[in-house]
């Protein structure tokens, strides 16, 4: 899932990050990203001990220069060769577009975004019964995107990069990237989600995609006429 981060979203997380002056001396590191077929991404990750543990505190420095550096919108710690129970996300405004447009009379509107969120020791509860497709991709499966089926509403808990306990309802691009992250957490790839692969794709191939997306929603639209 690829985005870019607003310069005062990165020096927010500069200063929570770096809360140990001796830290800020030290250089942050890219870490290199395990890809599809290596067994780190099959494993179950360990959930943490103590998340107020002050080796989280570089790990997820690390983490979020590796998720810059790649451009994604998330990252869990097993596509660094981490098998524990952290990951990182955000959804921003542009990849989380406003539902309004969908509403049902009297339906009430919602906030898709979520800021640079860390999340230790997930949790999810799925708040509606119903499925909806959406394109995903991950850094671990590179090139690709998919087609993926997810719960559209979750309520999600766990601990933040202070160790403090906290809670989010979530709906939309929100409740997607949190599912896929959380499914790293259990050794599934979003591949593993997809219903049809005839649904899998190259990125390079996304504009005939959305070409044929196009095309038949002005067919349906004729045949509405
Ligand atoms: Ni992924």
């Amino acid at each position: 899932m690829s985005t870019h981060f607003a310069a005062a979203q990165w020096a927010a997380i500069w200063r929570w990050t770096a809360p140990n002056p001796a830290l800020n001396s030290l250089s942050m590191a890219i870490l290199k990203i395990a890809k599809m077929g290596h067994p780190v991404l099959r494993k179950k990750a360990q959930a943490l001990a103590d998340p107020k543990s002050p080796g989280l505190t570089a790990l997820i420095r690390d983490m979020v220069e590796t998720m810059k550096d790649a451009d994604g919108a998330g990252l869990a710690a097993p596509q660094v060769h981490v098998s524990a129970r952290v990951v990182i996300f955000q959804a921003p405004p542009d990849r989380s577009q406003a539902p309004d447009d969908d509403l049902d009379d009297g339906e009430e509107s919602y906030d898709h975004t979520a800021p640079l969120t860390v999340l230790v020791n997930p949790e999810i509860e799925f708040l509606s019964e119903d499925s909806e497709l959406g394109m995903e991709g991950c850094l671990s499966v590179p090139g690709l995107r998919g087609l993926v089926p997810r719960c559209p509403h979750i309520r999600y808990s766990g601990f933040d990069q202070n160790g403090e306990r906290f809670e989010r309802e979530a709906r939309g691009f929100h409740a997607r990237v949190v599912q896929h992250e959380v499914d790293h957490l259990d050794g599934i790839l979003y591949p593993q989600r997809m219903e049809d692969l005839g649904a899998l794709m190259f990125e390079s191939e996304m504009k005939h995609y959305i070409q044929a997306d196009d095309f038949e929603a002005e067919e349906n639209e004729e045949a509405a006429e």
